[in-house]
């Protein structure tokens, strides 16, 4: 028995990093999970790796910037889960491309705006509705240090990043009377693909990675694990009285 045994828990973006990572440690502790991703493949990986602790889990593809795609998405979930859903973590999330802000493509600051916002705005339309009919709920949405301080040539990421914050604090002083807690996170740099192969490609280029660790005082980048950790917390019980909140994750990131 852990601190999800009989919840369903729903993560987007759990193909990979910090997404493969929270569903590993929902299905540790007990929670049946709706495995989501843009990819096939990752998803599927996930849901083997899952399956053992979590037999009902269940997989699907499925782009968060369609509407049309999330509407299908829950239409099925809910029906394999005959109307559950405690626990959604709204992950998914794209770096977009490298470039100042005059110089940014219109084309990609909408698609940057369209995956990392309006999918977790969609995504919530329904989470929510579902939560009211079960009586409460827990939702997390991924932001990042980005959403509270910026870096150069990432300007559309760094713009989600912020309102991420915004549309969760508006929504969790609109369902807190409900039980329904809804929170954000805000990872610093955490080893993952979008760090290490895309964005700042930090696995391709020692002296990038290297210029990264310096600005975390723990003198290190993040493992997926540790905000695994922070989202789970946020997901149990035992933050039962923390809603609307924007929780740094960051080796010191910030504090300097
Ligand atoms: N890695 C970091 O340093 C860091 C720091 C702060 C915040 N974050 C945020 O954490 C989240 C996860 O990032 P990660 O580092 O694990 O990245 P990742 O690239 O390893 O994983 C992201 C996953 O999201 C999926 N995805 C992308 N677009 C999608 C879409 N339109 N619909 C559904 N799934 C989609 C990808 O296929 C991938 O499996 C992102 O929102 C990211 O912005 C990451």
């Amino acid at each position: 028995m852990g601190r999800f045994s009989e919840k369903v828990a729903l993560i987007t973006g759990a193909g990979s990093g910090i997404g493969k990572a929270t569903a590993l440690a929902l299905a540790r502790e007990g929670a049946q999970l709706a495995i989501v991703d843009i990819d096939r493949d990752s998803c599927d990986e996930t849901l083997k790796l899952v399956k053992d602790h979590s037999p009902y889990s269940v997989s699907f593809v499925c782009d968060v910037s369609k509407e049309d795609e999330q509407n299908t998405l829950y239409l099925e979930t809910l029906k394999h889960f005959e109307g559950r859903l405690d626990i959604a973590v709204n992950n998914a999330g794209i770096e977009g491309a490298v470039s100042k802000t005059a110089d940014y493509p219109l084309a990609e600051w909408n698609r940057v705006l369209d995956v990392n916002l309006t999918g977790i705005f969609i995504g919530m339309k329904h989470q929510i509705k579902a939560m009211l009919i079960n009586g409460g709920g827990s939702i997390v949405n991924m932001s990042s240090v980005l959403g509270m301080v910026a870096v150069e040539n990432f300007p559309a990421y760094v713009a989600t990043k912020h309102a991420i914050i915004g549309l969760t604090k508006a929504a969790a002083v609109e369902y807190a009377a409900n039980n329904i807690r809804i929170n954000a996170v805000c990872p610093a740099t955490i080893e993952t693909p979008l760090v290490m192969d895309r964005g700042f490609r930090a696995g391709q280029d020692k002296a990038v990675y290297d210029k990264l660790v310096s600005l975390h005082p723990v003198g290190r980048l993040g493992k997926p694990e540790e905000i695994a950790s922070m989202i789970t917390w946020l997901c149990s019980d035992d933050s039962s009285f923390v809603t609307g909140a924007a929780m740094i994750v960051d080796g010191g990131y910030t504090a300097i």
